[in-house]
């Protein structure tokens, strides 16, 4: 079994993910889920990063410290992750302990071998802030072009890029002062002490994308410099030993949180790996890093330099995503396609989204589209029209007909087999992180499999006399087929697939699960599993992300508070289709039940059998699938809400007549309960 590290890009602790964000994160938890399912030992972490003078001042900007400003983001970042099933093993923040102790370690070993120089640097200097400005902060005219208003490190007029110092007329951005020249002792990292060491990396077999190393010898000609490590205070970050009031620049101690992160990981969750195993020098242990194009630069050159510098082992290997666009631009706030994960997660599955990136990806760096129709249309035609119809269709002649139970032998042996034989150029595909060619393999199965059921006609068969057997026969092998389709999508659908999972009443979901065909299996009743993207709600949710963000932009100060308002204006959920009237709601007889007898039902995992007084002379019974949440002593006397007038439902262990009303979450399934006071019999409305 390989033991393998991945670990995501450390997202700045100073905004929201959005859907830029996304593409990288999912990306790498379908390769963490992927490896997995092979049955690989992978672990999977990332953190905040939390340092520098971005979050320094919008801490500031909102009137908390610095350390409740991360803490607040870090709380939406992982909220965001969890919500599109980006499931980290650990999540950290680059302020920790850990962090600091091995970014100092780091540092002294690297000065200790040579690899830190001290020299003095002028620079612009805020005396009203009493803060160095970086470019960023610093506006003027352009000193060739005259154009005023010009950052401080380019024209975007006329695109002369010149020093700060240069500039005609300079104010700071954050105090409008006339900056002034200053001197200050600044450290450098010699990166050129690695210039061969690094040449030589970079071409390492598997290393880095053919392309990235293509770039990085343009830089390698051209020459490399020292690199300026230090920031003089004021700045939020890590104290560099023996250098009082110098500041660890962000990108020194952020990566160094990748290996703090699986630190504290393990000290806390996995005692049984070890640190060693996976950064010492020799070790045969991967590592590695999903990043977006826009940092290669620190990945590819400074970090392996810091690592070898400190005798530690660099990754196996960067695997680079390209830039996200939203319907061909770049995302907007004015057009509404700067999109949230908060936001997209008010209005749509995440599944969806999950689902499109996969199928876009590949192991390029190259950008890819969100095209939102095109999204609409590929979810609805590939997920819900291709793939969820095959059980949809399937199961419910399994569920009503023969018991829940597949037929003893599998009467196309040949077709179910090429299903699972093509499940190893599938697994090759994820690994190789050529997740569009999965994709493209998975539906033409799926495509296959819908012909063979056109074929069959199964709903036609049911029809005739003494065609029961061809009628369980052909839902039969359509379920298994189904069931190699959700396997081979689970990487990409992982609450999907659970769903799946359950349907089957499967032990395992893992890619070598699939080679035991279902014959004479037990399932459980189809519940729909997903459904089609309404169009409706991708209006809605970009209407939604130009509201926010227009405000924002009116009137920047405010910028926090109008962004709240907006999010929590009530936005539109539901379709009119889906809305029913009140005399459509008066259909339904909701009634307070009291459960008098709760007991396990034989042959099910789900379900539990219970005796309810509904204030009738007789007891209902009625089977409610919350065994999982619920055992039998914990539910006897229990006062339940239950709908009294649904048509009775045979199941295989009886008849259900009526349903308990309960709220799940994936998790668990809890009833709904009346307070004190209501008896059983009552109405409820
Ligand atoms: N904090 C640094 C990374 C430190 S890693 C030691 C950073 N943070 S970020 O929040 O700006 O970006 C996080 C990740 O998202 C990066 O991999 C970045 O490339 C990626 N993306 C940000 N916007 C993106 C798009 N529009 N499209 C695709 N990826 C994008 O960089
Ligand atoms: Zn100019």
């Amino acid at each position: 079994m390989r033991k393998i590290l991945v670990t995501n890009a450390l997202p700045y602790a100073n905004g929201p993910i959005h859907m830029g964000h996304l593409l990288g994160y999912i990306q790498a938890d379908i390769w963490v889920r992927a490896m997995r399912a092979m049955g690989h030992d992978v672990t999977y972490v990332c953190a905040d990063d939390a340092h520098g003078t971005a979050i320094m001042l919008r801490a500031e900007a909102n009137g908390i410290s610095p350390e409740a400003q991360i803490a607040n983001v870090q709380k939406e970042h992982i909220r965001d992750f969890d919500g599109f099933g980006v499931h980290f093993d650990h999540y950290d923040s680059t302020n920790s302990d850990e962090n600091k102790a091995r970014s100092e370690e780091i540092y002294i070993k690297n000065r200790e071998a040579g690899n830190i120089a001290i020299r003095p640097v002028t620079q612009l200097f805020d005396p009203e802030k009493g803060m160095f400005l970086s470019d960023r902060f610093i506006k003027g005219t352009c000193p060739k072009c005259k154009s005023e208003d010009q950052y401080g490190d380019a024209c975007e007029v006329c695109g002369t890029t010149y020093n700060a110092t240069e500039l005609l007329d300079p104010r700071s951005t954050l105090s409008g002062a006339t900056p002034v020249e200053k001197s200050s002792d600044h450290y450098f990292f010699k990166l050129p002490n690695f210039a061969e060491y690094l040449q030589k990396w970079t071409r390492d077999q598997g290393r880095l994308p053919v392309s990235i190393a293509n770039k990085l010898d343009e830089w390698f000609d051209a020459g490399l410099s020292d690199w300026d490590i230090s920031r003089d205070a004021p700045y939020f970050g890590f104290e560099i030993p023996d250098a009082p009031n110098k500041y660890f620049y962000v990108w020194v101690d952020a990566p160094i949180g990748y290996m703090s992160s699986f630190e504290n990981y393990i000290k806390t969750k996995r005692p049984d790996l070890s640190f060693d195993d996976f950064w010492k020098k020799d070790s045969q242990n991967e590592v590695y890093h999903f990043i977006g194009k826009d940092i290669v630069y620190f990945h590819a050159l400074f970090w392996p330099a810091m690592l070898e510098g400190a005798n530690y082992r660099t990754p196996s290997g960067l695997f680079v995503n390209g830039f996200l666009t939203v319907n061909g631009q770049k995302m907007s706030k004015s057009r509404g396609t700067f999109i949230k994960a908060e936001t997209y997660l008010q209005h749509l599955n995440p599944e969806y989204l999950r689902y499109y990136f996969a199928s876009k990806l590949s192991d390029k760096v190259e950008d890819s589209d969100l095209n939102l129709d095109d999204f609409v249309q590929k979810v609805n035609s590939d997920l819900v029209g291709k793939v969820v119809n095959i059980a949809s269709r399937c199961a419910k002649f399994i569920n009503s007909n023969f018991n829940n139970t597949l037929s003893s032998t599998c009467a196309e042996p040949e077709l179910v087999q090429s299903f699972i034989d093509a499940g190893d150029s599938i697994a090759k595909a994820y690994e190789a992180r050529e997740f569009s060619a999965a994709i493209r393999e998975i539906m033409a199965l799926a495509d296959r499999a819908n012909q063979y059921i056109d074929e069959k006609k199964p709903w036609a068969l049911a029809k005739q006399e003494g065609q029961e057997q061809q009628v369980h026969d052909v839902c039969s092998v359509g379920i298994n087929l189904f069931r190699q389709l959700a396997v081979y999508l689970s990487p990409v659908l992982p609450t999907l697939a659970a769903q799946v999972q359950a349907f089957l009443q499967l032990e395992s979901f893992g890619f070598e699960s699939r080679k035991q065909i279902l014959v004479a299996h037990e399932i459980a009743q189809f519940q729909p599993l997903m459904q089609r993207v309404d169009p409706k709600a991708v209006t809605a949710m970009v209407d939604a992300s130009k509201d926010s963000l227009a405000a924002a932009a009116e009137a920047p100060k405010v910028e926090k508070k109008k962004e709240k308002k907006a999010e929590k204006k009530p936005e539109p959920k539901v379709d009119e289709a889906e809305i029913i009237g009140i005399e459509d709601f008066m259909k339904v007889d909701l009634r307070v039940a009291q459960v008098l007898e709760a007991t396990i039902v034989e042959g099910s995992d789900k379900l539990l059998q219970l005796t309810l007084d509904i204030g009738e002379a007789e007891p209902r019974n009625v089977f409610s699938g919350i065994r999982g949440s619920y055992a039998p002593e914990d539910l006897k006397g229990k006062l339940v809400v239950m709908v009294a007038n649904l048509a009775p439902r045979k199941m295989r262990f009886g008849i259900s007549n009526g349903m308990v009303l309960a709220a799940g979450n994936g998790e668990g399934v809890w009833v709904i309960s009346p307070e004190s006071g209501a008896k059983a019999g009552d109405k409820v409305s």
